[in-house]
């Protein structure tokens, strides 16, 4: 399975933040946003990966992630001229998904919680359909929302209702089969002048292939795209961090345990970044047989 993160958009609701720099860049806490998704799908077993962003900000994430090869990566780079809306990125990344099955992930997401990893896993290995994700907010009026009925099959989708039918929001992690760039070029652009998420969903669930799971308390889903977001956010990691002694988003400790770098390659990147907390954590597990589950 090929994954994307896509960081593009306007960030407007983060203005001046975003007049010059962009949104999934900025830190939280003490990594850049965009690491948060990214450790997201290297959690799912994917290891080729497409940053999508504006023309004005690609190459800062050329910068930050180069060709992935430090963290045992395949990352590659599109433009999205223009916010198009989140399907857009099927159709940006058509090339780069080649017939395969893709999940897509939105670069200002943040996901926490014990279980994960088999959950993405799981995800990972789907066979056909759509495979997404619920959660429980207060404040279901501003995201895509599923209504489920009596035995939890879900009955229908809708994108910002004004009455809410439930409190499940989507979060912003899409898994799907090979159909799903045929089924967005054939997408007309809603009122807002965008090709709606919730559209390119509504067609999976039509022919009975959307699968939603839901994901329960004590999991954290959290949205930075606005000024409370991500100091909400960064307070949550680095209360996490300094309670365990234990990093969220550490992508160069996520490819050590899975496999892809060896301990000389942690430990060389420490080395150039000694003088952090950052490079400290890399050392101490660099020196660990194994970090924790
Ligand atoms: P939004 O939060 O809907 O939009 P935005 O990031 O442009 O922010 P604002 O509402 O403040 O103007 O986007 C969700 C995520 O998807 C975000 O990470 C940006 C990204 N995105 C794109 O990359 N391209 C798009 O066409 C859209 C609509 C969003």
């Amino acid at each position: 399975m090929k994954g994307i993160i896509l960081a593009g958009g306007s960030g407007s609701r983060l203005y001046p933040i975003t007049q010059s720099i962009s949104k999934h860049l900025i830190p939280i806490y003490d990594k850049p946003m965009i690491y948060y998704p990214l450790s997201v799908l290297m959690l799912a077993g994917i290891r080729e990966i497409l940053i999508i962003s504006t023309p004005e900000h690609i190459n800062l994430y050329k910068i930050l992630l180069g060709d992935g090869s430090r963290v045992g990566l395949k990352i590659f780079y599109k433009i999205q001229t223009e916010p198009r809306g989140l399907p857009d990125a099927f159709i940006v990344g058509e090339e780069f998904i080649a017939g395969e099955k893709v999940a897509l992930i939105l670069g200002d997401n943040v996901f926490f919680g014990q279980g994960f990893t088999p959950v993405l896993n799981e995800a990972s290995s789907l066979k056909e359909g759509a495979l997404i994700f619920g959660y429980y907010v207060n404040n279901p009026e501003e995201f895509g929302i599923v209504e489920f009925d009596k035995s939890w099959q879900v009955i229908s989708l809708e994108e910002k209702p004004n009455n809410p039918k439930s409190n499940y929001a989507i979060p912003g992690l899409y898994f799907c089969d090979e159909d799903v760039v045929e089924i967005t070029m054939g997408l007309e652009p809603s009122q807002r002048g965008e090709l709606e998420i919730t559209d390119l969903l509504n067609d999976y669930l039509k022919r009975e292939k959307l699968r939603v799971q839901l994901l329960g308390r004590g999991f954290a889903w959290l949205d930075t795209g606005t000024y409370d977001g991500l100091l909400e956010a960064s307070n949550f990691v680095g209360t996490i961090q300094k309670r365990q002694g234990l990093y969220i988003a550490c992508i160069e400790e996520i490819a050590y345990n899975k496999g892809y770098i060896t301990r000389q390659d942690v430990q060389k990147i420490a080395d150039a970044i000694s003088n952090t907390d950052y490079g400290k954590y890399l050392k101490m597990i660099s020196q660990k047989e194994e970090t924790h589950k």
